[in-house]
């Protein structure tokens, strides 16, 4: 496996078109199962996760092709409702075959997720909510694999102690040919549950309150076949701004999704970074060093995103104070902090979900290493700025979410390649 080999310094210039969202396209792969048809999804990003999740949509008896940038599933041959382990390790999504499945044949079985190795993500809200729909659940192997099966999935109102994504995509691919009508209370509102919601919508669902912390789903018998396009990823388009200002760069980002960007943008005004939006295109600049925050606290959408904490973190080590990031949703997020001091930036962890970052002048290169899929887009961007040459390792967790960071980067002029 390669490395990236970053030489910092440049400024970064020019545009950039943003790649399809990772988060919107997998759990919609997942609902591709709930058509007993074709769909045909564009701008799906070419990243390691989507790859594992046709890889299991094969195993489950899919067809699956890409015809130049443009994916068709053919799923009315699914034969099969298990998902083995080895792709559901790799991956946290795998999880949303369990509605998927539980949606179109009323029973699965599943190995427990893998993942980002940012906290333990358990998965009780998911088969709680499995549990009030008339689904029962057995746990086998010493806790390895989940059996769910039911005879009729039956809607109900389902309170959600916390708005999980996750979970809430799943009740909802378990819903959408359900009995009846689910009500989810203290649904999370992330774009991409509503990215979820568009689409089965126009595959025939019956899907109300989409953006809104209460989502109704009444049952329909059947879903039909549909051409839809994924729309742009708002985190990856989040980096490149947080690349961008670290490098006190002005650049243009194409086809960005700048309406689910207005917590970031928020915080980078605050960063002292300048901002203009026209429709989809975000140009950013930054003449200074990054402004220290008081404190800033990751929370569920529309807050500020945990997934954009790392690359926050990047930039703040070089702002002219003390800062301090409270990352309220993953208990174990911080492995950068390691990597960053590496390079001589001043950050402490605090109190297990807090880190202080006091600036430093400039950082210097270092061998670092990735450890999960938004830190390692961070280490990139630290790098960026740093003095001299850097190499980040194990960047297969980074190609999880990147078509291309490295090709990105170079397009807005960064010293960077695979080495
Ligand atoms: C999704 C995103 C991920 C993002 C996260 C939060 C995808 C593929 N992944 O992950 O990039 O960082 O939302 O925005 O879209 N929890 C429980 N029990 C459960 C489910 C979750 O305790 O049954 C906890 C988790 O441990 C975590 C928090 O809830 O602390 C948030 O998890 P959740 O919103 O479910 O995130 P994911 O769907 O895993």
């Amino acid at each position: 496996m390669p490395s990236i080999q970053v030489i910092g310094g440049e400024k970064l210039q020019g545009q950039l078109k943003i790649q399809g969202s990772k988060n919107g396209s997998l759990p919609i792969l997942a609902a591709t199962i709930l058509n007993k048809g074709t769909t045909i999804l564009r701008n799906c990003p070419k990243i390691i996760d989507v790859y594992n999740m046709i890889f299991i949509l094969k195993e489950l008896g899919c067809k699956a092709t890409w015809e130049d940038e443009v994916l068709i599933i053919d799923a009315k041959d699914v034969n099969s409702t298990n998902v083995s382990q080895e792709f559901v390790k790799k991956m946290r999504s795998s999880v949303l075959f369990l509605g998927a499945l539980l949606g179109r044949f009323k029973e699965v079985s599943i190995s427990y997720p893998g993942g980002c190795s940012i906290g333990s993500r358990p998965i009780d809200l998911h088969l709680e909510s499995f549990e009030q729909m008339n689904v029962q659940e057995i746990v086998e192997n010493d806790m390895n694999t989940i059996k769910c099966k039911t005879d009729e999935i039956i809607g109900n109102s389902i309170n959600l102690r916390f708005p999980s994504v996750g979970a809430t995509q799943n009740i909802i691919l378990a819903a959408v040919l359900a009995t009846g009508t689910t009500n989810i209370i203290n649904a999370a509102r992330e774009p991409e549950i509503d990215e979820l919601c568009h689409f089965l919508n126009l595959a025939g669902a019956n899907i109300k309150g989409i953006g809104r912390s209460r989502i109704i789903i009444k049952g329909v018998e059947k879903l039909h076949d549909i051409d839809y396009t994924i729309t742009a990823d708002r985190i990856v388009a989040g980096t490149y701004m947080a690349a961008i200002a670290i490098t006190l760069g002005d650049a243009v980002l194409l086809s960005a999704p700048t309406k689910h960007l207005k917590s970031t943008i928020k915080v980078f005004k605050k960063l002292g970074c300048k901002i203009d939006i026209d429709n989809e295109c975000l140009r950013i600049r930054s003449n200074n060093k990054p402004k220290a925050i008081n404190e800033i606290i990751t929370k569920p959408y529309p807050g500020f995103p945990t997934d954009m904490q790392s690359q926050l973190m990047s930039l703040l080590c070089i702002s002219d104070g003390k800062s301090i990031i409270n990352e309220q949703i993953f208990e174990s997020r911080f492995q950068n902090v390691y990597e960053l001091n590496k390079m001589g930036a001043k950050l402490t962890i605090k109190d297990f979900n807090k880190v202080e970052i006091n600036g430093v002048k400039r950082l210097k290169a270092a061998n670092l290493e990735a450890h999960d899929l938004r830190g390692g887009a961070a280490l990139v961007i630290a790098a960026l700025s740093a003095e001299g040459e850097s190499n980040i390792e194990n960047i297969s967790l980074i190609e999880r979410g990147y078509v291309d960071i490295v090709s990105d980067l170079q397009t807005l002029g960064a010293n960077i390649k695979y080495y």
